[in-house]
């Protein structure tokens, strides 16, 4: 399904574009996917990664001379990413794979948005199933997880790394994430709530790319929501 999506999403790509790679098993599908149609179609693209995961993907398939840092590109035509949930009015769960901070930069700043998601991460609201990462500074980290608890209930757990390196996950950024299981279902407001808790750097609620394209994919094939 994955591939599906990734060549469905091939359909947004232009030449002389600047796209931004998301991250996660679904943007390495679409990445994987660009590499063919790019070397196919010799387009002329400008790549800005999301992940140093999606870097190395990148650079795999033959990518690696049209990947840029962000502050060398001016702007961003489309972005294509994945989501932990989707909600159906488009508030996004991101994060699972601790690249937060980076796709929110990328996803919040290009002109299209196109999520990518099997369809059984549709939900109701978010968050359903998953807890919300925070990415925070480590300094504060225990300090946020209290605020948090304190003013929206829940628990926070500090993210641990599980591959196989012992203590906490370390982002792209060196930061921790706490994973938050809130009390219920959230509004959109928590977005800048959790913003406003100082030493948080952000959060996987994207509750502020309402225009996204969102294409989902079961059995019956790739449909827009
Ligand atoms: C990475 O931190 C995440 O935000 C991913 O975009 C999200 O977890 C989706 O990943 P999958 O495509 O692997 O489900």
């Amino acid at each position: 399904m994955k591939d599906l999506l990734a060549k469905k999403a091939l359909e947004f790509v232009r030449d002389g574009y600047v796209i931004g790679l998301g991250s996660g098993s679904t943007a390495k599908a679409f990445i994987e996917a660009l590499g063919r149609l790019a070397s196919e179609a010799g387009l002329k693209l400008t790549l800005v990664a999301t992940s140093v995961d999606s870097e190395l993907k990148a650079a795999e398939v033959g990518l690696g001379h049209m990947l840029r840092p962000l502050w060398l590109v001016d702007s961003i035509d489309l972005a294509v990413d994945g989501a932990d949930e989707v909600a159906k009015d488009r508030v996004f769960l991101k994060g699972r794979g601790g690249a937060l901070v980076r796709e929110k930069i990328v996803d919040y700043r290009a002109s299209t948005l196109l999520i990518l998601a099997e369809a059984t991460k549709l939900v109701p609201a978010v968050p359903a199933r998953n807890p919300v990462p925070i990415e925070v500074v480590p300094y504060a980290w225990r300090h946020v997880a209290r605020d948090v608890e304190r003013k929206f209930g829940g628990v926070c757990r500090l993210r641990i790394s599980d591959s196989g390196r012992l203590g906490p996950h370390i982002t792209d950024n060196g930061n921790y994430i706490i994973d938050w299981t809130p009390p219920g279902p959230l509004g959109p407001e928590i977005e800048d709530a959790l913003k406003g808790i100082p030493g948080v750097v952000d959060t996987g609620i994207f509750a502020k790319r309402r225009d996204a394209v969102v294409l989902l994919a079961d059995e019956r094939g790739v449909y827009a929501l």
